[in-house]
């Protein structure tokens, strides 16, 4: 198991895996870990699905089969143009090392369309988890702490030598999810995580995004 630091620093989003399922005992380890996750008032809002094999599959063929349509409507809206200024300059510089990874050229329209759609094939990953939330005042706190699980989830499964890859674009079809998985309409879709094994030296989970400098994004007072 890593230590702490090393699981921080070396956490990344991995986007090429090995077919190899992680087994039931896996699983429950990095639950138990991921589900010490604090909340506000300890209410723990969420539910969480994890979902493999066959009905990854089947999930996966509608999922693909939406994104074509075009028709999808999330729970919540993630609209990327109301990023401006420093965070559109992260948001572009991100886009481009992640197309570089995957040698997508920038004025290639259809890689790019059909890379975007191996979100709905999991990146080939093993499993899936869907973190769902009841729909509870402004969401905004509960999201939070769905957030909280989320980062332990990730980081439970760095920790044990798998990878993850978390994913608003599993989100952009909530019915179809909910249907398949049997969740009622009043809990909401927050992420989708894909996980399991990392292909080894894949040139796309060696790449590093980076991140601003201390000095940008945090303020000390004394
Ligand atoms: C809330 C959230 C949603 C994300 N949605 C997607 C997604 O839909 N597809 C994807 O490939 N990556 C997605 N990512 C991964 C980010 O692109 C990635 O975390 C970021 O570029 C930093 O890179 P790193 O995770 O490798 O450190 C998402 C990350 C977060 C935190």
């Amino acid at each position: 198991m890593l230590d702490f630091s090393t699981t921080a620093q070396t956490r990344k989003s991995i986007r090429e895996y090995l077919p190899e399922p992680l087994s039931r005992a896996e699983l429950d380890a990095v639950l138990q870990d991921a589900l010490r996750a604090p909340s506000a008032v300890n209410a723990q809002p969420w539910v969480l699905h994890i979902v493999s094999s066959d009905a990854l599959r089947r999930l996966s063929e509608k999922l693909v089969a939406k994104f074509r349509s075009g028709d999808v409507k999330a729970d919540f809206i993630y609209d990327q143009h109301a990023f401006t200024g420093v965070y559109e300059d992260r948001m572009r510089d991100s886009y481009q090392r992640l197309y570089e990874a995957f040698d997508i050229l920038r004025e290639d329209k259809a890689g790019r369309k059909s890379f975007a759609e191996e979100n709905a094939r999991f990146y080939g990953a093993p499993h899936a988890a869907f973190f769902f939330m009841p729909d509870i005042t402004d969401n905004v706190f509960t999201a939070l702490d769905v957030g909280m699980l989320v980062q332990n989830f990730m980081l439970a499964l760095t920790a044990r030598g798998f990878g993850s890859v978390p994913q608003i674009a599993l989100t952009y079809s909530p019915d179809v999810v909910r249907a398949e998985l049997g969740v009622p309409d009043n809990y909401k879709l927050v992420l989708g995580v894909s996980f399991g094994r990392p292909k080894p030296d894949s040139a796309a989970n060696t790449y590093v995004q980076p991140r601003a400098p201390q000095s940008e994004t945090v303020v000390f007072h004394e």
